[in-house]
């Protein structure tokens, strides 16, 4: 190659990453074999991580408008997972939402506290190369500024698109940095990302897990997106895992037989609403048994 072509070259690449928000890179699911896609009413709605067979870690603000019965809202709930696509993957039917008790629906300021949700899964699901288990962080786990952070979601690639149907699976790298941009005290519990414009989570990216690069443990998921995905002007915000370990595994504990725990916080048994199941891809899980 020529230098002079070899500038051109150079050139139009820095411009298209300049160009892309949320692009990142695109992954392949044996990356993050965690990475879940919490489906509601039958289309993906958020991101998850598979952290049992049997449970799935997802952001509060995901299923909080489902919790209440009476709102007979929701008709199908869900998780895919082990494929790089959207609706390429296994199907599990979810058992049981559960949701932090102070969790608080409040937008401003920007993040949402205590945006944590425990998802049941009906059936355990099947272990594979591309369907792993993420262990937990040890309880109250620091995430120390510049931390190299790896994040993977399915969502939108700007704020203005369309979540495509088979949309891939993409991730980026970033750095734990101050949450300043965000008008909050309160931040003990959660953690930001850099400001760079093209390196963001996007709608559809909530819930999704986000690993330190360096050893590969989870330490956060998406909770708060910035101000049009990736614009330079709000950071991400992510729920510090390591500060609901207590909530978390209280909630693996729940018991069906002896349900006292459900009374404690916002939970829906939502066994008997499937009267759609969401079941109908070539590779639907929905009749294994354990
Ligand atoms: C984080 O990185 C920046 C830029 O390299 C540096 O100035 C700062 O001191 C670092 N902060 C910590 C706590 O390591
Ligand atoms: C957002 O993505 C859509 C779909 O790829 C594209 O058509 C549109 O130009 C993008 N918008 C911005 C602001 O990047
Ligand atoms: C934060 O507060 C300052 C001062 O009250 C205000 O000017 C600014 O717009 C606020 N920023 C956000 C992101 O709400």
């Amino acid at each position: 190659m020529s230098k002079f072509v070899e500038c051109i070259f150079f050139a139009l690449i820095v411009i298209a990453v300049e160009a892309i928000r949320n692009n990142g890179e695109l992954a392949e699911i044996s990356e993050f074999p965690f990475q879940v896609s919490l489906r509601i009413n039958g289309g993906h709605s958020c991101g998850g991580v598979l952290i049992t067979r049997k449970h799935v870690l997802t952001a509060a603000h995901c299923v909080n408008d489902y919790i209440d019965p009476a709102e007979q809202n929701l008709w199908s709930a869900s998780i895919e997972l082990g494929a790089t696509h959207l609706n390429a993957g296994l199907r599990y039917p979810i058992s049981r939402i559960s949701i932090h008790k102070d969790f608080k629906n409040e937008y401003k300021p920007m993040f949402l506290p205590n945006d944590v949700a425990v998802v049941h899964l009906r059936h355990s699901v099947k272990l594979s190369p591309t369907i792993q288990t993420i262990a937990l962080p040890r309880m109250m786990t620091e995430v120390p500024m510049n931390t190299s952070l790896i994040v993977s979601g399915y969502g939108l690639i700007n704020h203005t698109a369309y979540l495509p149907w088979d949309s891939p699976l993409r991730k980026f790298e970033t750095k734990v940095a101050g949450c300043e941009a965000i008008n909050t005290t309160t931040l003990w519990n959660v953690f930001c990302d850099e400001l760079r414009v093209g390196y963001a989570a996007c709608n559809g990216d909530s819930g999704s897990g986000i690993i330190d690069a360096n050893t590969k443990t989870l330490v956060g998921i998406v909770s708060g997106i910035g101000d049009e995905c990736g614009a330079g002007i709000e950071p991400d915000v992510f729920l510090k895992v390591s500060y609901y370990i207590p909530y978390i595994k209280s909630e693996l504990a729940y018991d069906p037989e002896n349900s006292k725990i459900q009374s404690e916080r916002p939970a829906r048994n939502v066994e008997e609403i499937f009267y759609i199941n969401d079941c109908y891809s070539p590779g639907c899980a929905y009749k294994s048994k354990d």
